[in-house]
């Protein structure tokens, strides 16, 4: 009877994966092997001062030499050196990572005494290499509840080929090594992969706790960073891959479009790339949209001087005749408001962009209140230039066309065509500088800290745009800053 509930259960939980899986990322970071071997560079540093925290212990015991049976003691052991010299790092597909080291090894030093049946001591040093260590272990990557990546240790295993003792002191010692070069392995090895597992779990694994799974960008929006999931991994690349989204800080609306499919191309010269989907663009346009943030006024008084055009209606008057004699030389006042979310539509080789616009021209009567003179519509068409500054998107548009029509006039009919040039320049000398200048303070993307990009290249695909960058990690200070809540 109890199995009547199960079947079902699990099939809806299979349902409920498989429509989980299908949801695109709207921000894919791609790991490359190259970035791979730079992150594993920076980490063998941090490994190599963990391991030399191994301890080992003193030991002592009796043996039969050419004197008799004597009693020894080897103490005061410390590691002068701990090398990994070799190390490599690969995916492992579907899991994670496999670190691999070989070649590693370890100088100690420490004393050594004996004491003979009749009771005389004899004591010196000894230095000890511990060689042709090896270790393996793998590294699981998953994503926690709040979408940031983790990563755990698994399976480690460790293995010592080689012992070197060389003995020193007045009387030497003289018996065979067999015992130090026994104990001494049997001490140190089991402490390597607990050592190892513990560099991960207390180093690694916070740094990837500092990845900002939220950005807020100003008191309307912020980006969902989180994880879509564990991160799928390949022979060739780790990916890690994000939502992507702008919501409303105010109330998270989801958007009414989901994300296309990305296809990152098989290139990996650089260490890492990112895949930013249109969708990430579009979800930023959809919420300040419908937060009412596109909306933008003009006044006479930000159109520069030599401008002929003013925003009057003595100098409206003389395209618009009735306008003039309706409200004799009173300023004028325009306001610009998105009437569709702006969409970027991203190709191979160009981004545009075609917002849609009412532009409400008023009439500023001298008791300041507003009569409305005339509604437009109007179609712009842009090219968006995308660049990365300082751990920033940013951007900026370059419009190439300006459409409209009249939609409503209440200073009767007149042909819009004639209202083509003082539109145009109202739009691309005064509210296009307004949009780029937002543009130009830009998004920030999500890095750990700490890491600076070089050799940024940039190319729209067909729904995305491709960044591939070399990083550098280092504490000198950068110059952009991800707010965290
Ligand atoms: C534009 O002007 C209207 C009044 O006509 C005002 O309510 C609004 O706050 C102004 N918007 C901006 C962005 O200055
Ligand atoms: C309107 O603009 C004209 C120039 O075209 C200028 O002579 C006039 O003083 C302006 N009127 C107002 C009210 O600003
Ligand atoms: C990019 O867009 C511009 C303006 O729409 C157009 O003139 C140009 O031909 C386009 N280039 C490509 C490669 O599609
Ligand atoms: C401003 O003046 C206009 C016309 O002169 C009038 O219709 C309107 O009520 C006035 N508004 C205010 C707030 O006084
Ligand atoms: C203005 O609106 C009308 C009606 O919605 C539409 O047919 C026309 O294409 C629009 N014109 C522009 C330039 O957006």
């Amino acid at each position: 009877m109890a199995f009547s509930n199960v079947i079902p259960l699990s099939l809806l939980l299979a349902m409920c994966m498989n429509m989980a899986g299908a949801v695109n990322p709207g921000f894919v970071v791609r790991l490359t092997q190259k970035g791979l071997d730079y992150a594993r560079q920076e980490g063998m540093s941090v490994l190599q001062r963990e391991l030399a925290k191994v301890h080992i212990p003193d030991f002592s015991g009796s043996t039969h030499s050419p004197i008799g049976k004597i009693k020894y003691n080897f103490y005061g052991m410390a590691i002068r050196n701990f090398q990994l010299p070799i190390s490599q790092i690969s995916p492992v597909p579907n899991v994670g990572l496999k670190l691999s080291i070989s070649g590693a090894f370890i100088e100690i030093s420490g004393k050594w005494k004996i004491k003979t049946r009749i009771g005389i001591q004899f004591n010196g040093g000894f230095d000890v290499k511990v060689e042709g260590i090896s270790i393996s272990v793998g590294l699981k990557l998953g994503s926690d509840g709040a979408g940031r990546p983790t990563i755990a240790p698994s399976d480690c295993s460790c293995h010592i080929s080689n012992v070197n003792v060389h003995i020193s002191g007045k009387f030497g010692y003289t018996s065979d090594h067999s015992n130090v070069n026994k104990k001494i392995p049997q001490n140190i090895s089991p402490q390597i992969c607990p050592l190892v597992k513990n560099a991960i779990t207390s180093k690694l694994a916070p740094l990837l706790q500092t990845l900002p799974v939220t950005a807020k960008i100003d008191k309307v929006a912020a980006i969902d960073y989180s994880l879509t999931g564990p991160p799928p991994v390949t022979a060739e690349y780790v990916d890690v891959q994000l939502k992507g989204e702008f919501f409303e800080l105010s109330h998270h609306t989801p958007p009414p479009f989901t994300p296309p499919s990305l296809s990152l191309p098989a290139d990996h010269n650089l260490m890492i790339y990112f895949g930013i989907s249109d969708y990430l663009f579009n979800t930023a346009g959809f919420v300040y949209h419908s937060a009412g943030k596109l909306i933008f006024n003009v006044t006479d008084n930000m159109i520069p001087k030599d401008f002929s055009i003013r925003l009057n209606t003595s100098s409206f008057g003389t395209l618009i005749p009735q306008l003039a004699k309706m409200y004799p030389d009173m300023l004028m006042k325009l306001e610009i408001t998105s009437t569709s979310a702006p969409f970027l539509d991203i190709k191979p080789g160009n981004v545009t962009i075609s917002p849609k616009m009412d532009i409400q021209a008023y009439v500023i009567l001298p008791n300041a209140s507003l009569a409305p003179a005339f509604l437009l519509n109007v179609t712009t068409n842009a090219l968006a230039k995308v660049a990365v500054s300082s751990g920033r998107i940013v951007g900026s548009l370059e419009l190439s066309r300006v459409q409209m029509d009249l939609k409503h006039s209440d200073v009767g009919p007149f042909s819009v065509a004639l209202l083509n040039a003082a539109v145009n320049y109202y739009i691309s000398h005064i509210l296009l500088p307004q949009v780029n200048d937002i543009l130009q303070k830009g998004y920030p993307l999500p890095l750990l800290d700490h890491l600076q990009l070089t050799d940024v290249v940039i190319e729209p695909r067909q729904n995305f745009l491709l960044f591939g960058a070399n990083v550098h990690y280092g504490i000198t200070e950068s110059n952009w800053s991800v707010e965290l809540f």
